[in-house]
């Protein structure tokens, strides 16, 4: 890519986001001529500030993020407006712009890595933080009464559905033995040394699957994107193109079927007749990032791009 767009610098000095697989978001983007393109996960701007580098002045950028932070650090920029909110609003922040469609729609799911650098956040494992986790001020729990207040059941049930965590019984059993529990790190030994010795080595570190389902659950993700997505495709217009970016099979599941759906494809096998078409696949077989993009950037290794075109 040409032009580089400005990196957002954080406090620590560290990049605030580094956009992933940034040259396919924006040219699966550059058939759109005007319009609005919608940022739904604004994060850094990095992809937002991409799109109004390359694409034509007619275009222009609604970029929305949950998270105050993203918000206040983003730069001034012409055809750029922002709004801190939850992208599962899509209708009424769409309203209160005044659009009744859109031309496009990103969605780069997941958190930034300022998100995950700032300790006082506690959304890593890996650094002694609060248990917080929330992205946004809306929402109604924390991590912390997730771990310390729900019942052994509901969090066994966290566990396993939001993290597809095979030993969620065992963790929220142990969890719940040396409540209260404080801090991230905690957090990560206890799950940890809930974990059978022979397993703890494969498949990353033990805790990351138990942050992942606590994150998703404080956060409700999962709804939110179905949600946001739901809403998306319904502004946009006949051409316009949603692009979406996951990082785990759950979020990616959530945009696989959405987009089959609109493709007239059923999602199981016992539908009467076939949906109606209304959106056409552009990718074919998801996309990852290159081996020269993970290299660079670790935190691209899980991303799976999807990309339609409304057709109706
Ligand atoms: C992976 S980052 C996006 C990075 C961005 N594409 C960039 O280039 O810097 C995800 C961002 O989406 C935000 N986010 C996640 N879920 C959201 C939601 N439901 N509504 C609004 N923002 C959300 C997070 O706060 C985070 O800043």
């Amino acid at each position: 890519m040409g032009q580089e767009s400005k990196k957002i610098q954080s406090k620590s000095g560290r990049p605030f986001h580094t956009p992933v697989m940034r040259e396919q978001v924006v040219s699966y983007f550059s058939p759109i001529k005007e319009g609005v393109i919608v940022d739904a996960t604004f994060g850094g701007g990095g992809h937002t500030a991409a799109l109004l580098d390359h694409l034509d002045l007619a275009v222009q950028v609604l970029g929305i993020d949950r998270d105050p932070a993203a918000i206040r650090r983003a730069p001034d920029r012409d055809r750029l407006r922002l709004v801190e909110d939850n992208f599962c609003r899509l209708d009424r922040i769409l309203d209160d712009q005044g659009l009744d469609w859109i031309a496009g729609i990103l969605f780069d799911l997941g958190v930034s890595s300022h998100q995950l650098d700032e300790s006082g956040r506690g959304f890593s494992f890996r650094r002694e933080g609060p248990l917080d986790m929330r992205m946004g001020s809306d929402t109604d729990r924390t991590a912390y009464q997730i771990v310390n207040d729900t019942q052994p059941d509901e969090l066994t049930h966290i566990l396993s559905s939001f993290g597809e965590e095979r030993f969620s019984r065992r963790i929220a059993r142990s969890i719940v033995a040396n409540r209260p529990i404080e801090t991230t790190v905690r957090l990560a030994d206890v799950v940890t040394e809930a974990i059978p010795a022979a397993t703890r080595r494969k498949g990353g570190h033990p805790a990351r699957r138990t942050f992942q389902a606590i994150r998703l659950a404080v956060n409700e993700e999962l709804s939110d994107l179905s949600a946001g997505l739901e809403a998306g495709l319904g502004f946009l217009r006949k051409g316009g193109i949603c692009v979406a970016i996951s990082y785990h099979s759950l979020e990616d599941r959530i945009v696989k079927r959405r987009f089959r759906l609109g493709e007239g494809r059923a999602p199981g096998p016992i539908l009467p007749e076939p949906p109606p078409v209304e959106l056409k696949d552009l990718v074919g077989k998801v996309k990852r990032p290159d081996a020269d993009e993970v290299q660079q950037n670790p935190r691209a290794r899980s991303a799976r791009l999807r990309a339609v075109e409304k057709v109706k």
